[in-house]
């Protein structure tokens, strides 16, 4: 992906990437069951899992529709699915599949209980057409649930001036190449646009302390993983990142300030197929 290519996926999939997107799942999974649960995700369910990327939800799903369920994971990136594969594979879980396609040309016979998705509606240049094509594999009455950030949301107490830094080059990452971040707050219009009863919401935003300090360690991940498109696109300087002491110095702020940081909210939505 070129730094000038506004259509394409900002976090790519190199190793470093994959593994912090394994370490962002742990941190999201309470959320993401949470919001399978209200649901309805329930043993011998067949579940489509859309943008599985290293097949954290995938396997999230698996567990709770069990081994007499299905679970496939469809994710565009060659080197994520023989992730998930392997981890699925390792964690005892044959009823997960995962293939590698486009969302907007993945075809199938099969029909589902349940479209789900996390952090993959912000990519979708038109997120409604994209819901409304996924429908078609969803058997009558099944269940669509999505999880999207509300990146707005974030709010620290008091400021760190880090943080702000890292808001800001995030901001920036995602304006240049296509993501929204507060895709979350466009949930609900974008289940009714697509042809869904009014969804329920479920809204999930862990507050982030030096004695939970997870958050801080993936927002410095996040950072590692988007400053090289930062720097090469212009948007902001190395120096001005610092990325090799990033985590570091975020850590001895945050902590010197007893700083509260609330996380980009999570926001879960869930309906079913008329
Ligand atoms: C932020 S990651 C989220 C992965 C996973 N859902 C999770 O929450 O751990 C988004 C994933 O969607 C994939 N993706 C983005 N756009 C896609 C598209 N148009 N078709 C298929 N996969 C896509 C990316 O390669 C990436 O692995």
């Amino acid at each position: 992906m070129t730094s000038d290519d506004r259509s394409g996926y900002v976090l790519g999939d190199s190793r470093t990437e994959l593994e912090r997107l394994e370490r962002q799942a742990r941190f999201y999974a309470p959320g993401t069951e949470a919001l399978f649960k209200a649901a309805g995700i329930a043993p011998g369910q067949r579940v489509l899992d859309i943008g599985s990327g290293a097949g954290d939800v995938s396997m999230l799903a698996a567990r709770m529709v069990g081994p007499e369920g299905r679970v496939v994971g469809v994710e565009r990136s060659l080197q994520a699915v023989e992730t998930a594969r392997t981890r699925a594979a390792a964690a005892g879980l044959p009823q997960c599949r995962f293939e590698v396609a486009e969302i907007d040309a993945f075809e199938t016979e099969e029909r589902f209980d349940a479209v789900v998705g996390r952090l993959i509606l912000m990519y979708m240049p038109d997120p409604v057409a994209a819901l409304r094509r996924l429908l078609r594999f969803l058997a009558p009455g099944g269940v669509v649930a999505f999880q999207e950030l509300y990146f707005s949301g974030a709010r620290g107490y008091p400021q760190s001036a880090l943080m702000d830094t890292c808001e800001r080059a995030i901001r920036a990452a995602f304006a240049h190449v296509h993501g929204d971040l507060d895709m979350g707050v466009r949930m609900f219009e974008t289940f009714c646009k697509a042809g869904l009863p009014d969804p329920k919401l479920i809204n999930w935003a862990p507050a982030v302390t030096r004695a939970e300090p997870e958050g801080y360690y993936i927002m410095a991940s996040l950072m590692r993983t988007l400053t090289p498109m930062l720097v090469q696109a212009g948007l902001m300087r190395e120096d001005e990142i610092g990325i090799d002491t990033l985590e570091r110095r975020l850590i001895e702020e945050v902590s010197d300030k007893g700083h509260i940081y609330i996380w980009s909210p999570l926001v879960g939505a869930w309906s079913r197929k008329p």
